[in-house]
């Protein structure tokens, strides 16, 4: 099976995607896009110079809407990096710029009759991912935001270093918006056996810091170097590997949550169709309000912007 992936967004996030595509060999035939046509043509060279060097031929296109048409998977990284930076850090400020380009992106996604998975990472991803999943008509459950899964990567980071311990040994999630009113559910995360409660009780962790650098930790990466990449293409490409391996993974990603009508994290099973399940979590009240409250304040952005 030739796996073929699409990259909308060929800046610093979009080139990290793609070049960790290729190199880790999860793709056969790539396809870039971006405004900057320079910049795109230039890219596509540039990865055709390093297959002489590679275990793995990958075909490099570019610019090309009816490549679209048998890609398996699109990833959107398109994004604004000039309006990433605001004082509130708030993933909102790119809505104006990006719900205009995605609006127009998702026409010729469905003009190009693309019928693969849609994983998003343009942000603000949750409203981004809703307005895609409108824009192209495709199943709520082929149309997916990266989400909190980042965001519970930074967690994981936080707790493992306390610990001293590899962040994979962290199990549990951020849940909401991928932005500031997510929170990490820290009834969800377990590590060395137990849950990190009672980890915190017998070794006086500061959940409510470590919270905070989940929530925070990519502002610091942000403050040092104006974007952020590794962290936010890992997410994806975990994504892209799970859709083509038909993993059945629980990640916490941004999909349709029926009961609040929008698109927020909560941990689902993710497979070659998209989004296969939902993982009920038992959330303490606490938690629950939380939830709540991002997915009020989701929607409110979302309508304030008339997106
Ligand atoms: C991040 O938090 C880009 O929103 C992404 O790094």
């Amino acid at each position: 099976m030739s796996r073929k992936v699409a990259v909308i967004g060929d800046g610093h996030v979009g080139e990290t995607v793609a070049h960790h595509l290729v190199v880790a060999g999860l793709v056969d035939k790539l396809v870039l896009f971006d405004l900057n046509e320079g910049k795109v043509k230039a890219d596509a060279i540039d990865f055709k110079d390093a297959m002489a060097n590679l275990p793995h031929h990958v075909e490099v296109t570019y610019n090309d809407y009816a490549e679209l048409a048998d890609t398996d998977i699109i990833v959107s990284a398109l994004g604004n990096i000039k309006l990433q930076d605001n004082p509130d850090n708030d993933r909102f400020a790119e809505l104006p710029y990006t719900s205009q380009q995605v609006k127009a992106v998702a026409k010729q996604i469905k003009a190009a009759g693309f019928h693969g998975k849609l994983v998003v990472i343009t942000n603000p991803v949750d409203v981004i991912t809703m307005l895609y999943q409108e824009g192209t008509g495709l199943p709520k459950e082929h149309v997916i935001g990266t989400g909190t899964l980042l965001d519970s990567a930074r967690m994981k980071h936080a707790v493992a270093e306390v610990l001293d311990l590899d962040p994979r040994s962290v199990v549990g999630y951020n849940l909401g918006e991928h932005g500031n009113s997510q929170f990490t559910a820290w009834s969800t995360v377990r590590v060395l056996g137990k849950p990190i409660t009672e980890i915190a009780a017998e070794k006086g962790l500061d959940l409510v810091d470590l919270d905070k650098k989940a929530r925070e930790g990519g502002f610091e990466v942000f403050y040092g170097k104006k974007y952020t990449s590794y962290g936010i293409a890992t997410a994806a490409v975990r994504l892209v590997e799970t859709i083509f391996s038909d993993a059945h993974s629980e990640l916490p990603v941004s999909n349709y949550v029926a009961e609040y009508g929008l698109y927020l994290s909560y941990p689902a099973i993710v497979g070659a169709d998209g989004i296969l399940a939902r993982v009920p979590l038992n959330l303490t009240d606490e938690e629950l309000a939380k939830l709540q409250v991002s997915a009020d304040y989701i929607k409110t952005k979302f309508e304030e912007s008339n997106a």
